[in-house]
Formats: structure tokens, C-alpha cells, sequence
């Protein structure tokens, strides 16, 4: 198959996007062993044409040259822009220049961020939210606001007529694949999860909220941003996010809050504090809370049993000064993931100057946990039985936090 020609995937929609099969990592966090797409769109009609996304700037070339085989500048009536990541708005500014008859349609929260990529002022854009619609000859486009997917301006579109889903980044995957279609292409099932888990997952709520949309649509086809255009079962892919955006671990009751602490330890004074926290937070009777060493524990480990927990304590001594790097390692794994709603909080055991416990409690603030207005947990050296009493007090308090003892909270 010719990467160079457009592709049409229902009729009168085709696809013009750009393979990259070279790229290795993508948005510095993602490894991309299969390479890419950055998928955009044409919808010929015969009152005009509307272009669906554009390509990253490296790509704008070959994005044009399928454009030309199709219309011509002047027929552009509309551009759609569903995401302004550069992936998918590199060739706009250079698009709006050539098609300079046509309207931009972005999201209102789209609007600051055009002006930035395009450096005008002067661009002729309408701003689109759900329930407005676009008629253009025989295709009729339903907007849907799907913000914060991934990022604040994103959202969907549907085109009636065809029941064709653009989802944005939405059901996306790094995985080249010239075959283009979910029926045509290798196993690509690694690589779509690979895609939720670092792109989606920090806003499983906001993809809740746009499944609810996508719910009262009859959907045949999703045209995503990245990756196989899903025709074959595009039910099965849409389910698959709503359970990975709602799951809990299969042994534990939605009634149940979970605590999970970690900590790390050099001569056990810390882990004597951890099990007292422990058997604090148990005896709240909904609690189920796990101990974890944080010296041996598998990133990907960190990252579910971090987003599966209600509450998270983390124990750390200091060490020169600071917390180790395998604490500081935990709480960046918080970047895969939704900080609304989880409690945290810290202790440890130290020698002299003790400052490591109240570093990761206001690493915690200021990722946005919910952090109770109690001390953070710090006993000198070895604890005595007293001080592991005030542990086991301390863990129990938490827990009747978490489980939802009224408490004033400064959020900021
Ligand atoms: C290399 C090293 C550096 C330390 N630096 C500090 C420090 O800067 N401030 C402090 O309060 N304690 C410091 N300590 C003391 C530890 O925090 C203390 O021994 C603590 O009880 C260790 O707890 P753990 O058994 O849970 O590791 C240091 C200990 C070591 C071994
Ligand atoms: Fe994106
Ligand atoms: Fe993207």
C-alpha cells in the first residue's frame, strides 16, 4: 500500500494523515516500539470539503500533497480541530494560510491556544460544543465537549450520516500499521492500553464523562487521532475504557476503602512506625490496608497500587538532608494518574534534623492530595512502645479520615 495516497474509510471521508513508522519515543514519556500515525481527516461533500486535524510540521508535506489529490484549497470550507497537540495542529498554521477561506471550529477553551500556535490574531474561528452541529451538503457533524482528554480544549465529533466517531486522542495507539484498519493490522491491543494508561488514565473521570456522551451514539466507526481506525468492534475498545476507568481490585468490595503504605527503610525503624500505621488503619473496620517496601517494588506495581488507593501514607527517613529516591520515585509515578480524590499523608524515623517527612507531605500538597491538618508521623531513631502507640493512633485517625470522618481541609 502507497503511504502517499489518501485513503478512503467510508464514503467521501478519507483518510490523509502521516505515518511515522521511525519514531522510538513520543511526548518524552511514551516508548513507541511500533512507531505511529498522526491520523487526520478530509470530508468531501458537494457543498465543500472540511479537513478533520492536521499532521505534526515534519509531516505537513505529505499531509498536503493527499489534500491536493482530493480538492482544491478554495473548495476547504471548514477546519475541524479536534486537539491542539502538535502531532495534530502542526500543519494548521500553514493550512489556514492556503485555505484562507475556511473557519476554524475549536472548543472555547481551544481559543487562547490557537492564537499561540498560529501567532494571528486575525484567524476566522467559531467556537463548537456539544449539541451544535455543522451541515455541509449531505454530511451533518454533532460536536461533542470531551475536555481534558488529554488535554483542556479536546473534543469529539460525530458525523451522522456515516455514524463515524472522530474520538480526538481518544481509543488512540502509537502503532504503525499501514493497514490502517483495526481488522487489517497486527496485534495492536498492547499498544492501545499502553496509550490509556499514560494518556488517559491522569482523567479516567473526564472519560467517564465522555463515554456518557458517546453512550447515546450509534457508533459503527471510530476515526482516532493515532493509530488503527477502529471499524471491526468498536464497542469492545469503548468498553475497554470504561472498565480500566472504573476499576477496583476484583478482591476487594466497593464498600472497603483502601489504604496502601509505603516506605523505605535502612535499619527497620521506619518499617517498626510502617506496622503500627498498619494495625491502626485496620482497626477502622471498612479499611483494608497493605504494606509495601518501597526498596523493591516494580514502577508499573507502583503506578496500579497507587491509583487503586483511597488513602496512601508514605514512611521515609532522611537521609542527607532528604528523602531517598525511591520515595521521590513513588510520587512521580503520580503523573500517570488522577490525584483528585486520595488522601496522603507521611512519617518517619530520623536522626537529627528529620526535614524528610514534611518534603514529601508538601510534595503531596502541591500535587493535590487531600491532605488532613494533622503532623506528619517522626520519631528519632528507634521507636519506643509509647511512640508506636502514637503510630498505631496516628494510622487509626487516617484511616477514619479516609473512610470519611469530617474533617477541615486547606486545599491549598
Ligand atoms: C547516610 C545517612 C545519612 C543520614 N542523614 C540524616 C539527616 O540528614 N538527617 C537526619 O535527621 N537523619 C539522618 N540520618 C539518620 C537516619 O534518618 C536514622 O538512622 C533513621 O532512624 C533511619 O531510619 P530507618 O531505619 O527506617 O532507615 C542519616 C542516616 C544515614 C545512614
Ligand atoms: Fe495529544
Ligand atoms: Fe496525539
Amino acid at each position: 500500500m502507497n503511504h502517499n495516497k489518501p485513503i478512503e474509510i467510508v464514503d467521501n471521508i478519507f483518510f490523509i494523515g502521516a505515518f511515522d513508522p521511525d519514531i522510538r519515543t513520543f511526548d518524552i514519556i511514551m516508548k513507541t516500539a511500533n512507531g505511529s500515525s498522526y491520523n487526520a481527516y478530509l470530508i468531501k461533500t458537494e457543498e465543500g470539503v472540511i479537513i478533520v486535524d492536521t499532521v505534526k510540521l515534519e509531516y505537513q508535506n505529505e499531509f498536503f500533497a493527499k489534500i491536493e489529490q482530493l480538492c482544491s484549497y478554495d473548495e476547504i470550507k471548514y477546519v475541524i480541530s479536534h486537539h491542539l497537540e502538535p502531532d495534530h495542529a502542526g500543519a494548521i498554521p500553514e493550512l489556514i494560510k492556503r485555505a484562507s477561506q475556511a473557519k476554524v471550529l475549536i472548543s472555547p477553551q481551544a481559543t487562547p491556544m490557537l492564537k499561540a500556535i498560529t501567532d494571528k490574531d486575525d484567524i476566522d474561528f467559531e467556537s463548537v460544543w456539544t449539541n451544535k452541529t455543522l451541515t455541509l451538503g449531505s454530511k451533518t457533524i454533532k460536536f461533542l465537549t470531551t475536555p481534558y482528554l488529554h488535554w483542556p480544549e479536546t473534543m469529539s465529533s460525530y458525523v451522522v450520516e456515516d455514524r463515524l466517531l472522530f474520538s480526538g486522542d481518544v481509543f488512540g495507539s502509537h502503532y504503525y500499521d499501514k493497514r490502517l484498519f483495526d481488522d487489517l493490522v497486527g496485534d495492536f491491543s498492547y499498544s492501545f492500553k499502553y496509550y490509556y494508561d499514560h494518556i488517559m488514565r491522569p482523567f479516567k473521570t473526564y472519560v467517564l464523562n465522555a463515554l456518557k456522551l458517546y453512550d447515546k451514539l450509534d457508533i459503527n466507526i471510530i476515526a482516532t487521532l493515532h493509530g488503527p481506525i477502529i471499524r471491526e468492534k468498536p464497542y469492545k475498545y469503548i468498553e475497554l475504557y470504561r472498565k480500566w476507568s472504573l476499576d477496583r481490585p476484583d478482591n476487594i468490595s466497593s464498600n472497603n476503602k483502601i489504604i496502601s503504605i509505603f516506605y523505605l527503610t535502612s535499619y527497620k525503624n521506619t518499617r517498626d512506625m510502617a506496622e503500627s500505621i498498619f494495625d491502626g488503619a485496620e482497626s477502622v473496620k471498612t479499611i483494608r490496608a497493605s504494606l509495601y517496601d518501597l526498596a523493591s517494588i516494580e514502577e508499573q506495581n507502583m503506578i496500579n497500587i497507587l491509583e487503586e488507593s483511597d488513602g496512601i501514607l508514605i514512611g521515609t527517613p532522611t537521609i542527607n538532608a532528604d528523602a531517598p529516591k525511591p520515595v521521590w520515585d513513588l510520587l512521580s509515578c503520580m503523573m500517570y494518574l488522577e490525584k483528585k480524590g486520595k488522601t496522603g499523608h507521611s512519617f518517619g524515623s530520623y536522626g537529627w534534623s528529620g526535614e524528610a517527612p514534611k518534603m514529601i507531605l508538601d510534595r503531596m500538597k502541591s500535587l493535590h492530595f487531600r491532605v488532613p491538618p494533622m503532623e506528619s508521623m517522626k520519631i528519632r531513631l528507634i521507636p519506643t512502645k509509647d511512640e508506636l502507640k502514637n503510630c498505631y493512633n496516628f494510622g487509626r485517625e487516617f484511616a477514619e479520615i479516609v473512610n470519611g470522618k469530617m474533617i477541615e481541609i486547606d486545599m491549598n
